[in-house]
């Protein structure tokens, strides 16, 4: 099947997010959809899935007009999406996520779930997925999470299958691993869009690629007609350094010093396992691991979410162990959290009031009972103005940005106060390269003035190119340590399987 989108505009009030858009995805293809954030990728495809209505333009299937009133009848004509953010029932089973609102019925009208399974193992077994139909969702890892997200748009018999930024979550080896499915989709005869900020991925994944900016197709082609460097200036608008400039490594006075630390997980399992850790002024410490080795548990106890079961955390010599996570905000420490949606924001709430959201109380925002609220938005515009932060206003809620946006809120308040440590993790997930290449700055500016870095990363590519000094995790320890300007990437990526354990 093929389809294409002819002449889309989608407007949201007074922001054209899509305009006059042209796109051709057929049958036996990955089409590759790149672009900065906040050029439109996600509306796009949002449109083409029958989420949202266009404002002008047509949608063909096979050279034949349609017209969606809603994801049921896009999904009916053969069309499904896997979200940038996922949309499973955490409590349900596989199978109850699989078939919810298609729910085959066997006699008198019951939900046939003993069909819905053989369904889903059916399935699996076409595509090598081996998920397993009757395990809860909360309890399956997200790599997983996203194959029942794939189960679900097969079940519906999708013949264009989307994914937006699929990979943004996945570990490396469950990035190989998807990548066999996509490619089993695409000899099954599939037309499939890729979304992703990673170039490298698109050039191996992607037949044919297209580049948006600010709402249009501003260029692309078939894959090998374009190199990394071409597409990358394509999608910003100017070419985009690869390589993070510091100055010499010149370290100060001890600030963090972390002494035979152990932190349990919320079942009591050992996450952190008697870790020693020191970060000095000056410094940026990268801590490489794959996800899943108590990075962060670590992060938590750091920060003052998760007590701490043995051990001591010295700041500045002063024992900051059990410190509320106010007190050590108090104390000069910023924090980037891994999971924006869940930690890092309130997307209903405006862009100026997630701005201020650890710091509300401090007197700069606020005179007794009462927010100082012109000095709150001004902050804000300020903040929002330094990082770019894609917006007509920061009046308008977090939930109206596009993902990269929003996560350039979050940087955007913990780098804009003055601070004197920074723990950042995964600072970049969902991030365009132009803002990876300015966030990197903006790190490495805050090792300039004096502060002492945490970075927890999964890609090794950033902990290579920020770090003074390189740990690996493995297994809730630390198992190597490399300077930063002479480690090798191969090494320290044996090291992370467990080769140095
Ligand atoms: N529901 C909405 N209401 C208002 N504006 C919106 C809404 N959804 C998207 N926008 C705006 O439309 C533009 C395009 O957003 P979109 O989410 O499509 O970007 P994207 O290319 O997917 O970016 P990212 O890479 O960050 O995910 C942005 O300016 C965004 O703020
Ligand atoms: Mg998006």
């Amino acid at each position: 099947m093929d389809v294409e989108l002819r002449g889309i505009t989608k407007r949201f009030g007074s922001v054209t997010a899509n305009r006059d858009v042209d796109l051709k995805v057929t049958s036996g293809e990955v089409l590759g959809l790149l672009g900065e954030n906040g050029a439109g990728k996600s509306t796009l495809m949002n449109v083409l899935c029958g989420l949202y209505s266009a404002d002008e333009g047509e949608i063909l299937i096979d050279g034949k007009p349609v017209a969606f009133a809603g994801p049921g009848e896009a999904i009916a004509a053969g069309i499904g999406m896997v979200h940038q953010h996922f949309m499973l029932i955490p409590v349900f089973t596989v199978a109850e996520n699989v078939v919810l609102g298609v729910e085959p019925t066997g006699r008198f009208d019951h939900l046939d779930l003993r069909r819905a399974r053989e369904q889903v193992r059916a399935i699996n077994d076409d595509y090598g997925l081996e998920v397993d139909p009757d395990a809860l969702v909360e309890n399956l890892p997200v790599g997983i999470q996203q194959r029942v997200e794939i189960i679900k748009v097969l079940f519906r018999s999708a013949d264009v299958v989307i994914f937006d930024e699929p990979t943004a979550v996945l570990t490396p080896q469950e990035v190989e691993d998807f990548f066999n499915i996509v490619k089993g989709l695409r000899d099954d005869g599939k037309a499939i869009v890729f979304i992703t900020h990673k170039l490298n991925e698109i050039l191996e994944i992607a037949d044919r690629i297209s580049v948006l900016r600010a709402g249009e197709i501003v260029g692309g082609g078939e894959v090998g007609e374009l190199n990394a460097a071409e597409l990358a200036e394509l999608m910003v608008g100017r070419p985009v350094s690869f390589d993070v400039k510091k100055t010499p490594f010149d370290p100060g006075e001890v600030l963090l010093e972390v002494e035979d630390l152990t932190v349990l997980r919320d079942n009591d399992d050992l996450a952190v396992d008697r870790i020693d850790l020191t970060v000095r002024r000056g410094e940026i410490v990268g801590i490489a691991g794959v996800q899943g080795n108590g990075q962060s548990p670590l992060i938590e106890a750091l920060t003052g979410l998760r007590r701490v079961a043995g051990g001591t955390v010295r700041f500045k010599g002063r024992d900051i162990t059990h410190a509320s996570a106010r007190d050590r905000h108090k104390m000069g420490f910023a924090h980037i959290p891994e999971d924006r949606q869940r930690t890092g924001l309130i997307p209903a709430f405006t862009i100026a009031e997630n701005m201020v959201l650890d710091s509300y109380y401090e007197d700069r925002f606020s005179a007794g009972p009462n927010m100082r609220w012109s000095a709150v938005n001004a902050a804000a515009a300020q903040a929002a103005a330094d990082f770019d932060v894609r917006t007509k206003s920061v009046f308008n809620t977090v939930a109206t940005l596009s993902g990269g946006n929003q996560q350039k809120v979050i940087v955007a308040r913990e780098l804009s106060r003055d601070t004197e440590f920074l723990i950042a993790a995964q600072p970049t997930r969902g991030l365009d390269i132009g803002s990876i290449e300015y966030i990197h700055s903006r790190i490495v500016e805050a090792r300039e003035e004096g502060d002492g870095v945490l970075i927890v990363s999964s890609e090794l590519d950033e902990i290579m190119a920020l770090s003074d000094r390189i740990l690996v995790m493995f297994k809730g320890r630390i198992v190597a340590e490399y300077d930063g300007a002479s480690a090798e990437k191969g090494v320290v990526g044996l090291a992370m399987a467990g080769a140095a354990a």
